[in-house]
């Protein structure tokens, strides 16, 4: 069994994710913290309750964190990718379960301690609520099983600029942190990110399935296919936050190297550049393993049978 905890900003590929993780019965998703992000912290965090609600899963407890990167005003820019509900602009009704009263650095923090070694923590969104919680606690980057996070990119284009991945992008000095912590750190970023899409064709056969969680990822995706259409003229969309739960599911996808990685933290036009270090240049010690291949079909495969079970 494996214990999990999700840091997130739900998010139309962060619903696609979370919906992932709840189809595994070895997988023991244990709570939600929200962040700002793709849309505003209050929203990320009705929308991780009525995920939770879709999946029939309300008892799942969300606690909501950082409203703003830790020194920098926040842009709101992600509502043009995932609406200005976050979730596709499908204005779902307001959720009936209600989030907890923690907050998410001190709830993180309570949870990874009371359990060391036994919590696997994946974040898809800015990296503040992990940065506030290991600054707060440093002994947390030791306390956990591992750390799986979606964001970055070492060897290919970023996607908020043209060098920097929008999660980075979002809170860098959060990142530079959490980079330098000391955790178990695996990076599924748009190395990997990109080289998998779904399709409109995939999303038809999913469709098919007509389940509360195939009929609520066809919904909110319709906006996010849109997006990928007019501005980049794909039919179909890069899939970020599944796959980092891909890699905590079967990390045999992937293949990744050790190497260390610095956050440009700079108000130039290389902020929130994430920096490989691969000929050991800067005579530092790895901090991360890089995912920078992944087995895109048989991803593809996985997430279609667990999505679509009935
Ligand atoms: C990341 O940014 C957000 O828009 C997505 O949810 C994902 O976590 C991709 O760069
Ligand atoms: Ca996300």
């Amino acid at each position: 069994m494996k214990r999990l905890i999700i840091d997130t900003d739900p998010g139309i590929d962060d619903s696609m994710a979370i919906l992932f993780a709840l189809r595994f019965p070895e997988i023991q998703l244990e709570a939600l913290t929200t962040v700002f992000g793709n849309v505003g912290v209050e929203q990320t965090t009705l929308n991780a309750l009525r995920i939770l609600e879709v999946a029939g899963r309300d008892d799942i407890p969300v606690v909501p964190g950082a409203g703003k990167p830790l020194l920098r005003d926040y842009r709101g820019k992600g509502y043009r990718v995932h609406g200005r509900d976050g979730l596709g602009e499908t204005n779902l009704p307001p959720p009936r379960a209600q989030a907890r009263p923690e907050r998410a650095a001190e709830y993180l923090i309570s949870r990874i301690m009371g359990s060391p070694g036994e919590i696997t923590l994946v974040a898809i969104g800015p990296l503040t609520n992990l940065a506030l919680a290991v600054s707060l606690e440093p002994r947390l980057a030791q306390n956990v099983q591992e750390l799986v996070i979606m964001g970055g990119a070492v060897a290919g284009p970023g996607n908020a600029t043209p060098v920097a991945e929008a999660n980075i992008h979002n809170d860098p000095e959060a990142a530079r942190i959490v980079f330098h912590a000391g955790w178990p750190l695996t990076m599924v970023g748009l190395d990997v990110t990109r080289k998998t899409v779904i399709s409109s064709a995939y999303l038809a056969r999913l469709k098919e399935a007509a389940t509360p969680i195939t009929d609520f990822i066809s919904a909110v995706t319709a906006f996010y296919l849109r997006h990928y259409r007019e501005r980049l003229s794909m039919d179909g969309f890069y899939v970020h936050d599944p796959s980092a739960m891909g890699y905590v599911l079967d990390p045999t996808l992937f293949q990744s190297q050790k190497v260390y990685v610095d956050v440009e933290i700079g108000d130039g036009r290389s902020s929130g550049q994430t920096m490989a270090d691969w000929r050991g240049q800067w005579e530092q010690p790895v901090n991360v393993n890089v995912c920078l291949d992944v087995d895109s079909s048989r991803f593809l495969d996985l997430y279609f049978e667990h999505i679509t079970r009935k």
